[in-house]
């Protein structure tokens, strides 16, 4: 099968999960919109990040910060300053280098011949920009100097000058984490891969406080943790997630150690999250920015520190595009195409179809669907043949579908049909919402 980034841009707007944004207008460039399906899927696959942080870990909470926030707040994180460096893109492998860490004299630098040092592509890096990541605007009537402000280019600064506050509130003991969803942006310079890399994006972010010292050990937990996820939560084939480790030169600013989960699109080997060790950098640059002592008090042992962070940062976006590309399926055999999802974040969990339009069967099958719409998402269709019906739901990666037959109105039994299999068998129409409420 050749599964193709293009084939599954193509199903998602002919599905309604992604549009390209401001479509009418000729389209906006990196930036989309998420249809009917999208942002049923993409609820759900937050939703059970969600609970995997806050749920099943009681000493993780949740948070959600403002987009806006105090522009000193960029200058301590690096960011104002990190993302005014002169700038090279390798367009092969979106790795981002300061031009400057090839060579002081850079502007000599015949980048067409230059490797990429990540990749090792020659010839795909681009020439050298000034340019910062952060998208700035103003805040207040006046544009003027003093307004300006920055849109968040990553959720994690939100935590970082929030956690005394939450900590105090909630009376954590280290080690605790605080989790947080929300959206980022980035004027890339090079947006590309459909939602892969896009200027307006979501993240999910969970910062982990611990005792300096025990932070390796905390690294490891949570590098396990967050691989096992995508396959025994999410569902996704566990030979196509892999680790990647940041050598010196890729390592971010603040990083002491960085690792990527990574996903194989059809595209290539690409990040979906990084697991970082962000030592105490970012504390210590706000309590040196702030003026507050951020310092946590340790009662048991009598003492005071700076904890260490341990981060997992994992696009939502990325996360969505890895569901996709690993449940796109085509069954050459029957002539269809299916998507695979895990019923679970299935965006639609059961399609009721009467199978003709008359005798009273749609009245039977509006029964059934106002029984079952409170407990999960179904969708009711009666249009078209019921072989159509059953691939457009395929495609939508709708697990279950129910049919009402003339048999129906005889004895209360119902169709169930199973996505990938194509099985049929029929069941009491009492029978219908253990089933479905088993499988999801
Ligand atoms: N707080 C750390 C941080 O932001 P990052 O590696 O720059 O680290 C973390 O980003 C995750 O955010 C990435 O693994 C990716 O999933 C997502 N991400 C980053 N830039 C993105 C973009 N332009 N479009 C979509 N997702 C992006």
């Amino acid at each position: 099968m050749d599964k193709t980034i293009e084939k599954i841009v193509s199903l998602c707007k002919r599905r309604g999960f992604v549009f390209q944004s401001s479509d009418i207008y000729g389209g906006f460039s990196a930036v989309y919109d998420y249809g009917p399906l999208g942002i049923e899927l993409k609820n759900n696959i937050s939703q059970l990040w969600w609970k995997e942080m806050t749920q099943v870990h009681e000493n993780i909470v949740g948070l959600d910060s403002g987009i806006l926030m105090h522009p000193k707040i960029w200058e301590a994180s690096g960011h104002t300053g990190a993302f005014n460096d002169p700038l090279v893109d390798c367009k092969q492998c979106n790795a981002r280098f300061r031009a400057d860490e090839f060579s002081k004299e850079y502007k000599e630098i015949d980048w067409k011949e230059t490797q990429c040092p990540r990749c090792g592509t020659t010839g795909m890096l681009t020439e050298p920009r000034q340019f910062n990541l952060m998208f700035k605007t103003s805040v207040g009537p006046v544009e003027e100097k003093g307004t300006e402000a920055f849109l968040r280019p990553e959720t994690a600064q939100g935590i970082y000058v929030n956690y005394q506050l939450v900590q105090g509130a909630m009376r954590t003991k280290i080690p605790f984490g605080i989790a947080q969803i929300g959206k980022a942006f980035r004027n890339e310079i090079i947006a590309r891969n459909f939602i892969f890399r896009t200027r307006e994006f979501e993240q999910m972010e969970m910062q982990y406080f611990v005792k300096p010292g025990l932070d390796d050990k905390a690294m490891i937990e949570w590098k396990t943790k967050r691989h096992d996820f995508y396959y025994e939560k999410l569902g996704i084939t566990k030979s196509k997630i892999r680790f990647h480790e940041h050598q010196n030169e890729e390592l971010a600013h603040y990083a002491k150690e960085a690792w990527d989960i990574e996903y194989e699109f059809p595209f290539g080997w690409s990040e979906i999250e990084g697991i970082h060790n962000r030592t105490d950098f970012d504390l210590r640059r706000h309590q040196d920015f702030s003026g507050k002592n951020l310092t946590y008090f340790d009662q048991p042992n009598n003492e005071r520190f700076l904890p260490y962070i341990i981060e997992t940062s994992a696009g939502l976006n990325r996360m969505l595009l890895t569901v996709l590309s690993d449940s796109y399926w085509e069954d050459i055999e029957n002539n269809r195409v299916v998507m695979k999802i895990n019923p679970k974040i299935a965006p639609v969990k059961a399609v009721i179809c009467p199978l003709v339009k008359k005798d009273g069967l749609p009245e039977k099958a509006r029964k059934i669907a106002e029984e079952l719409k409170p407990h999960f998402k179904i969708i009711y269709d009666q249009q078209g043949s019921i072989g159509k019906r059953y691939y457009r739901q395929d495609e939508a990666g709708t697990p279950f579908g129910i049919t009402i037959d003339h048999q129906s109105l005889d004895d209360n039994s119902v169709t169930i049909r199973y996505r990938d299999s194509q099985r049929q068998e029929r069941i009491s129409e009492d029978k219908i919402l253990n089933l479905i409420k088993n499988n999801i």
